[in-house]
């Protein structure tokens, strides 16, 4: 079975960000997201993988490379515009031949592994596709899984404004050649893209098998700040406390800490779950919970809660921030408080008053 995993897009919901750099990158516990989702298809033995790559190419080669690192063999391709999940099966066509495959959004987690999810399906058996699905509190926001009296799918409804279900279609799926029929056969939706759902609907008008797999743990996709920052949250709740940094002696360590060699504490209370990367250097501050400070951040004199600060970021002179996301060689400084979406090199001044959301 080859893996395709989709790692193009527009990134819309999270600009700034995504203005300069790929959100499939942004570090969760101070790795990749896009990591976690190949060790996730490495993990069941997964390692012919296609990713699919659009705008932010070149970040993203640097950062997964040839995949060997993993085990894993890792062939790009270029989408020509981010024109839908079906339109990047279309431009995958060459590298997936007639193999069946597991299609993996390149910006959405998952707590368990795969292992229930592909088992058996590579035999074949003549089924189509399995879907994964998920109960959410608000089906309206998703594609939603219909069953029928059998408990099999009768049909997929995209944002339904009264759901008759609350089983979400979340970002992995399993697909026979079929599909490459469907995806040629179907239009572009209203908002021009080829829509993944729609190929799958197409599979079921024509009475092909579609099975599914409900969900245990959490899935998050991390397309939008807020659950970026919980999947923060979920993933730092697994720390391991490690200290191979430099903590001074006036440093106070609460919790699950984690101070990666090279990093170093100077007058901080650190409460955990944090972890704190290579080179950063924390000074005179509250650090946490659930923060990850990325490699060669500064934090001076300031509080940080909640938050995720990328590569190079720099908060300093008595800023207070809490749930924000800060861009590479991002910098805050100044007395107020915020919760701050922020794009790589942005710089950002607070006042007392400010209390604002997304720069
Ligand atoms: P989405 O998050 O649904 O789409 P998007 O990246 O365009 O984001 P937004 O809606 O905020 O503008 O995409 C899910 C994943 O699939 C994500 O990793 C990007 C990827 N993708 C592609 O590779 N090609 C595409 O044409 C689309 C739409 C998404």
């Amino acid at each position: 079975m080859k893996g395709l995993i989709l790692a193009g897009g527009s990134g819309r919901r999270l600009r700034p960000l995504t203005h300069t750099s790929a959100k499939q990158l942004v570090p969760i516990a101070n790795k990749p997201i896009l990591h976690y989702v190949v060790e996730d298809l490495v993990g069941v033995g997964v390692t012919d993988l296609g990713i699919i790559v659009g705008d932010t190419a070149a970040e993203i080669r640097d950062s997964v490379g040839d995949g060997s690192r993993w085990g894993a063999t890792v062939t790009y391709i270029e989408q020509s515009a981010p024109l839908g999940l079906a339109h990047a099966v279309v431009e995958a066509g060459v590298f997936l031949g007639d193999d069946p495959f597991v299609m993996y959004l390149g910006d959405n987690m998952f707590e368990d592994s795969l292992e229930a999810v592909v088992e058996g399906f590579a035999e074949g058996g003549g089924v189509s596709a399995r879907l994964l699905l998920s109960r959410v509190d608000d089906p309206g926001s998703f594609g939603v899984a219909e069953l029928g009296d059998d408990g099999s799918i009768s049909q997929l409804v995209e944002k339904p404004e009264n759901p008759n279900s609350d089983l979400a279609l979340v970002g992995v799926y399993l697909f026979g050649s079929a599909i490459h029929e469907a995806v040629r056969s179907i239009q572009p939706s209203a908002r021009g893209e080829l829509e993944i759902t729609d190929a799958i609907s197409w599979l079921l008008e024509r009475g092909d098998t579609v099975e599914h797999h409900l969900l245990d743990g959490w899935w998050i996709d991390t397309g939008k700040k807020d659950p970026l920052l919980e999947c923060n949250r979920l993933v730092l709740d697994d720390l391991t406390a490690d200290v191979a940094g430099s903590v001074d002696a006036a440093s106070v360590l609460e919790g699950t800490v984690r101070v990666e060699a090279g990093a170093e504490v100077v007058g901080c209370t650190l409460v955990g779950p944090v972890v704190v990367a290579a080179g950063a250097r924390i000074e005179d501050s509250r650090v946490g919970p659930y923060v990850s400070v990325g490699a060669d951040c500064t934090v001076t004199d300031a509080t940080v809660d909640h938050s995720v600060l990328m590569e190079s970021s720099r908060v300093a002179g008595g800023a207070h921030l809490s749930d924000s996301v800060l861009g590479h060689h991002a910098e805050v400084s100044g007395g107020g408080s915020a919760s701050l979406l922020l794009g790589d090199h942005s710089v950002v001044e607070l006042g007392e008053s400010t209390g604002g959301e997304g720069v």
